[in-house]
């Protein structure tokens, strides 16, 4: 379920004053996890559209106020797999966590599969309160008279102490963390209502960064929880991305784009022909082709800034990463958009002898970029009818 938040806000700001009387003070904690790379997302379908580190950051300057006092923490797996790409969101990811000053942030399995070597100095030099399996300690910090200790070992969970633990283990497998006030889980899964064993309350970070959770708890001086609600807060595009971390933002795909520019790239020759090519005899297949999406694919990627990006680009031009397909704009611009070859594929002996048959184009051509995140709501037959030529 999800509680308008600013609802929440309204409710505790008429019940602070109180619940603050009777030695019980309100604490928001502000979660996030299992962000898995998303620093933003693609905006292929309004469907999908929501997540993204820049409305985070928006969300939250917007309702400091109403939410403060609050914690904010990331239970981690917020990175995506290493690749010199990776490399850059991992910059990306640390300077927006410390734009927003998270209080903790959590290295699980995906943030410890990047070497020491290349996490640690970064980390110092943003100043980010990392906690991880392989480094000891938790970090302790108080809101008003409540002292809390966040932990990635349960061994760390205090009596008089209000005690977040970071994890990674799925909800139902948590047995031996029940000496935490608090659990929040990176597994990934989804968990619109907490989970509860003995006096842990287990709650999950959205996937992929889609929202944001807040759980509002009700403590008192001794750091015991009395009561708590939780929520989450869509990050759809309602909300205004902050100004700090979309320039963050901004050099992340700057220095992207720099990546393509000085990236090996891929023998050229004459694999993909283009749909200039194939017009020279079916030309009226060309004409209606040219009405469809799929004709203008590269101008979507050009409105919103990521027209030099491989995560992007791979599903909306023909042939990127291959030996003689699109490589960029400059270089290769009769590759750009969604074209013919995509879906009939790349049969030479069509050229030789026109009797042959191009490969049967069927759903799965289609599926390899209409997937689930990008194309949610994708019919094969309501969609063939729209490309039909
Ligand atoms: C030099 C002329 C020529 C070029 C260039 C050409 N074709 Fe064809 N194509 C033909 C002819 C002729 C036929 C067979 C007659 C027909 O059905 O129109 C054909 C048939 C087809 C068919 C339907 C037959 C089948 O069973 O698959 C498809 C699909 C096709 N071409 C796709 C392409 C694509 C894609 C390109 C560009 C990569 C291309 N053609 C380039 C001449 C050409
Ligand atoms: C190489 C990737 C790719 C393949 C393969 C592909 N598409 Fe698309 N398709 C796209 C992209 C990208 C867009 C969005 C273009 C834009 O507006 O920027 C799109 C848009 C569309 C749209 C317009 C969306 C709408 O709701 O009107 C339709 C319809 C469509 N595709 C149908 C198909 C069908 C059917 C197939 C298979 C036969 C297919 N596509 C194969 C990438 C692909
Ligand atoms: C796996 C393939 C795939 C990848 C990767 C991909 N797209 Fe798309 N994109 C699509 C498809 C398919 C559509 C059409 C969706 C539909 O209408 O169903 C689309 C549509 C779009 C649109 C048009 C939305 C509209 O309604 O006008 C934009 C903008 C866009 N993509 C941007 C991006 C950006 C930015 C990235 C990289 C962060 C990206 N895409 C990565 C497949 C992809
Ligand atoms: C989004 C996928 C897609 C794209 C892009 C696309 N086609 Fe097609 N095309 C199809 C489908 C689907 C069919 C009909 C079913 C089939 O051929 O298997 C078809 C059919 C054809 C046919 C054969 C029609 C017949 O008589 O059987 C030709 C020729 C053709 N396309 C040429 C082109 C050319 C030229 C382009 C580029 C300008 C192009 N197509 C782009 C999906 C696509």
């Amino acid at each position: 379920m999800n509680i308008p938040i600013t609802l929440l806000i309204m409710m505790s700001m008429f019940l602070l004053p109180f619940i603050t009387h009777g030695q019980e003070h309100t604490l928001n904690i502000i979660y996030t996890g299992a962000i898995k790379g998303e620093l933003e997302p693609c905006g292929c379908s309004p469907k999908t559209d929501y997540g993204g580190m820049a409305r985070l950051s928006g969300f939250l300057s917007a309702h400091e106020e109403g939410l403060s006092p609050y914690i904010l923490v990331d239970a981690g797996n917020f990175l995506p797999k290493d690749s010199p790409q990776g490399r850059l969101k991992v910059d990306a990811f640390l300077k927006s966590f410390a734009v927003m000053k998270y209080d903790t942030v959590a290295f699980m399995s995906s943030e410890q599969a990047y070497p020491d070597d290349f996490l640690s100095p970064l980390i110092k030099q943003y100043g980010i309160p990392a906690l991880s399996y392989s480094s000891t300690g938790a970090v302790s910090l108080s809101r008003g008279t409540v002292n809390v200790i966040i932990a990635v070992d349960p061994s760390d969970c205090l009596e008089g102490t209000l005690d977040i633990l970071l994890t990674d283990h799925p909800a139902a497998q948590t047995e031996n963390m029940s000496g935490c006030d608090v659990i929040i889980t990176s597994s990934g899964e989804t968990l619109e209502e907490p989970f509860n064993r003995e006096k842990s309350i287990i709650v999950a970070g959205a996937e992929r960064g889609k929202k944001v959770g807040i759980l509002t708890l009700q403590v008192d001086d001794a750091g015991r929880v009395k009561g708590y609600q939780n929520s989450f807060r869509d990050l759809g595009n309602d909300i205004e991305g902050d100004g700090k971390v979309r320039a963050v933002l901004d050099d992340y795909d700057a220095k992207v784009a720099r990546l393509i520019s000085e990236s090996v790239r891929p023998p050229a020759s004459d694999t993909y022909l283009g749909a200039a090519k194939c017009a020279e005899c079916h030309q009226p297949f060309e004409e209606s082709w040219k009405k469809t999406r799929h004709a203008r694919a590269f101008e979507s990627l050009e409105h919103v800034g990521k027209e030099n990006d491989p995560e992007c680009i791979v599903c909306h031009v023909v042939g990127y990463g291959e030996e003689g397909g699109f490589y960029s704009m400059s270089t290769t611009p009769a590759l750009a958009n969604v074209q013919c070859e995509e879906c009939h594929g790349l049969d030479r002996g069509h050229m030789e002898d026109f009797s042959k048959p191009m490969r049967p184009v069927t759903k799965k051509v289609c599926l390899k970029c209409h997937t689930k995140e990008n194309s949610p709501d994708f019919d094969y037959t309501i969609h063939l009818k729209k490309i039909m030529h």
